[in-house]
């Protein structure tokens, strides 16, 4: 199978092409570089030993991409082009719907035009809102998002699911992530957060590579064992892996499918620092703040259905999670490029 990875440059579609290539299937990448760098595909052709078609392109040139769906030929799209950065999106409301909203009609046209009819799509557990207790199954109603970037995933998946419906010939398989974190084994590729991380996991691997001082603990208050919040925290090569097996279902199947991945597996955000501070060999330093404005107190995912769906579930656990974490952090304090 050939795979067009938009967004491949990125965290997670940069992992995917790995587990992909290691599945035995062709990939492609598009990537406008936006957040991301060539280097980190150079790294997949060095981990993997083949030649990757990379593209630099805009996901929502209309133009370029129904060049590149006629030139490659690929059997399925797997769609991570997007802003991501939730605070951002409060700020940059028009850009986060522009570029999230545009990349997925503009695919879906260039599709219809050149014959393509697969479709992976990197949605988010913040479709289910506020207002779902978890574990989060894919039966509950999406819920009300709290950011403009949950609404673009919110809104993508509609488009989507709309989509299908009008073409009986379109297959679309929707991905919720939990909380992808850690990097590959081999530490040549991981997260590389532009400016100061704002999730969890890159903010304590910063401070315990002596980047920052300390992590700050958005709130100790919460009605759970330790009163900090919890999530859901999956291996990105886990994820990864999810990936392909979510492709392998879209080529064989028609109609829109919906799949939690996550673990199943709730931490709080003291047993992560914890479990750092142990793959690191020294406490990472931390002081309690006062919540983060917009956080759900739990988040975590019944992840049942692609068990069931797909035979696929998370090998990994939050050990082996912040130990590829170090290791990528400490082989490449500054990320890629420096
Ligand atoms: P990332 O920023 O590392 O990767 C996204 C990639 O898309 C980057 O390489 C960026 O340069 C590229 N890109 C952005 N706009 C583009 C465009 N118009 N054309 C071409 N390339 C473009 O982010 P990631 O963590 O790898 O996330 C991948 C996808 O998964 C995103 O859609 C994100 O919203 C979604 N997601 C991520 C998380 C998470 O916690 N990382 C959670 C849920 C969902
Ligand atoms: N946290 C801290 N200090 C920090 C950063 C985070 O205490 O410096 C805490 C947060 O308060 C939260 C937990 O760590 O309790 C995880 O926070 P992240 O920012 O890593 O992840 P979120 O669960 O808030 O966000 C993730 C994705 C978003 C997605 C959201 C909802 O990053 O893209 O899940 O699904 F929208």
């Amino acid at each position: 199978m050939k795979t067009l990875l938009t967004g491949g440059a990125g965290y997670i579609g940069s992992h995917t092409a790995v587990a992909m290539i290691e599945a035995g299937h062709d990939v492609v990448v598009v990537d406008n570089y936006y957040n991301s760098s060539p280097e980190a595909i150079r790294r997949v052709e060095e981990i993997t030993g083949k030649k990757i078609a990379l593209y630099e392109a805009d996901a929502a040139d209309a133009e370029v991409m129904r060049k590149i769906l006629h030139d490659e030929k690929p059997d399925c799209i797997i769609h991570f082009a997007g802003l991501k950065a939730v605070g951002e999106s409060v700020a940059k409301p028009v850009e986060y719907y522009r570029n999230n909203i545009d990349t997925t009609l503009t695919l879906l046209e260039c599709m219809r035009e050149e014959g393509v009819t697969n479709f992976v799509f990197s949605s988010s557990a913040t479709v289910y809102g506020e207002d779902n207790v978890p574990p989060f199954t894919e039966e509950m109603p999406k819920g009300v998002c709290t950011n403009p970037y949950g609404w673009t995933k919110w809104m993508q998946e509609q488009i989507l699911r709309d989509a299908t419906v009008a073409n009986d010939e379109l297959s679309v398989v929707l991905l919720r992530y939990f909380n992808p974190v850690g990097a590959h084994e081999s530490g040549k590729i991981g997260e590389d957060p532009q400016g100061i991380p704002n999730n969890l996991m890159p903010y304590i691997s910063q401070v315990a590579v002596g980047r920052r001082d300390h992590l700050t603990v958005f709130g100790d208050d919460y009605d759970t064992p330790d009163g900090t919040c919890r999530r859901d925290y999956i291996h990105v090569m886990d994820l990864a892996e999810g990936h392909v097996k979510a492709a392998e279902y879209a080529v064989s199947h028609k109609g829109t499918e919906v799949f939690n991945l996550g673990t199943g597996n709730p931490y709080s955000v003291l047993d992560m620092v914890n479990a750092f501070s142990k793959a690191c060999g020294h406490q990472v330093k931390y002081e309690i703040g006062p919540r983060r404005a917009g956080d759900v107190q739990d988040s975590w995912a019944n992840a049942d259905k692609a068990k069931a769906v797909l035979g696929w579930e998370a090998q990994r656990g939050i050990d082996e999670i912040c130990r590829d974490a170090w290791n990528w952090q400490s082989h490449n304090p500054q990320g890629y490029d420096k």
